[in-house]
C-alpha cells in the first residue's frame, strides 16, 4: 500500500470511529427523549429541564491519552477513554437526578457500568453531579460496537456552579488563588442549600396539589349523591352494601 492510500485508509478509520460515538449520543438521546414525554404523561411532570451532548474532539482525545501514557491506538482510546462522548442532563430537584438514574437503569438496551455519586459525596474543591459511565449498543454496516458514553446528571444549581468552576480553572490556567477557591468551596454549599429549600418546597406544593385533588374529589361525590337528579346505578349500589 502506498502513502497515500495508508493515509486515506487511516482517514476513514478515525472518521468511523468518531461516527460510532455520535451514533452512541443519538441513540442515547432517543431513549432519553422517550423516557421523558412517557414520564410527562404517566406523572404530568418532566423531570429533565434539558441535556446538552458532545463528542470530544480528536485534539482532545490526543492530549488525553498522551497525559495518561495510553498506547496510540483506537482499540485502546475505546478501551481506556470513557468520555469521547458525553451527556450532561441538567434537571430542577435532586431526587429527579437519582429518579432519572433509576430510570436509565432499567433500560434493557443499557449497561451501566460505572457510578460516581458526587453528590452524596462531593470533591473537595465543592463539584457536585452523579456521574455515570453506559454502554451503547450501536449497530453499523460492519455489526454490533458497544460504545461508552459518560453520563452527568446535575441540578441547575449545580450546574451553575460547575460552569463557572470550569471558566475559573481555565482563566487562571489551573492555579487559582486559594481566596477564590475558598469563594468557590462556599458558593458549592450555597448552591447546595438553594437545592435542599427548593426541593422541600417542591414537596411541601406536591402534598398541597394531592390534598386539594382529594377535596374536590370529595367536593364532586357530595354534590353527585346530594344530586336528586342523579342515581347511582343499582349495581354500584348493591356492591356498596355488599362491602358493609
Ligand atoms: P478524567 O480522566 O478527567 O475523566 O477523570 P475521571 O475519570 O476521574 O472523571 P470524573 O468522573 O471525576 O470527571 C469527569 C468529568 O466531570 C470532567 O471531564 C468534568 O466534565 C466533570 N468534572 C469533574 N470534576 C469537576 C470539577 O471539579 N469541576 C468541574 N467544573 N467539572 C468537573
Ligand atoms: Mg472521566
Amino acid at each position: 500500500m502506498n502513502q497515500i492510500e495508508q493515509f486515506k485508509k487511516l482517514k476513514t478509520e478515525v472518521t468511523r470511529f468518531m461516527m460510532m460515538y455520535q451514533f452512541a449520543l443519538n441513540e442515547l438521546e432517543t431513549k432519553i427523549e422517550i423516557l421523558k414525554e412517557e414520564f410527562q404523561f404517566l406523572h404530568d411532570y418532566n423531570p429533565i429541564e434539558h441535556t446538552k451532548s458532545r463528542v470530544k474532539t480528536l485534539e482532545s482525545i490526543m492530549n488525553k491519552i498522551s497525559r495518561k501514557g495510553i498506547p496510540f491506538s483506537l482499540e485502546d482510546m475505546k478501551h481506556h477513554i470513557k468520555d469521547i462522548a458525553g451527556l450532561r442532563i441538567t434537571c430542577s430537584f435532586i431526587a429527579d437526578i437519582y429518579q432519572i438514574r433509576d430510570m436509565l437503569k432499567n433500560q434493557f438496551a443499557l449497561k451501566v457500568l460505572e457510578e460516581k455519586d458526587y453528590i452524596e459525596k462531593p470533591k473537595p474543591n465543592g463539584y457536585r453531579s452523579l456521574h455515570l459511565v453506559v454502554e451503547v449498543p450501536v449497530v453499523m454496516s460492519s455489526g454490533r460496537e458497544n460504545v461508552c458514553v459518560e453520563i452527568q446528571i446535575r441540578t441547575i444549581a449545580m450546574d451553575f456552579w460547575a460552569s463557572l468552576e470550569h471558566k475559573i480553572f481555565y482563566k487562571y490556567n489551573q492555579s487559582v488563588p486559594s481566596a477564590l477557591l475558598l469563594e468557590l468551596k462556599e458558593a458549592s454549599d450555597s448552591a447546595n442549600r438553594l437545592d435542599l429549600q427548593m426541593e422541600r418546597l417542591n414537596r411541601e406544593i406536591s402534598v398541597i396539589k394531592e390534598n386539594q385533588s382529594e377535596d374536590q374529589l370529595e367536593d364532586i361525590t357530595q354534590i353527585l349523591l346530594n344530586n336528586k337528579q342523579f342515581k347511582l346505578p343499582q349495581a354500584l349500589l348493591e356492591l356498596g352494601n355488599e362491602s358493609q
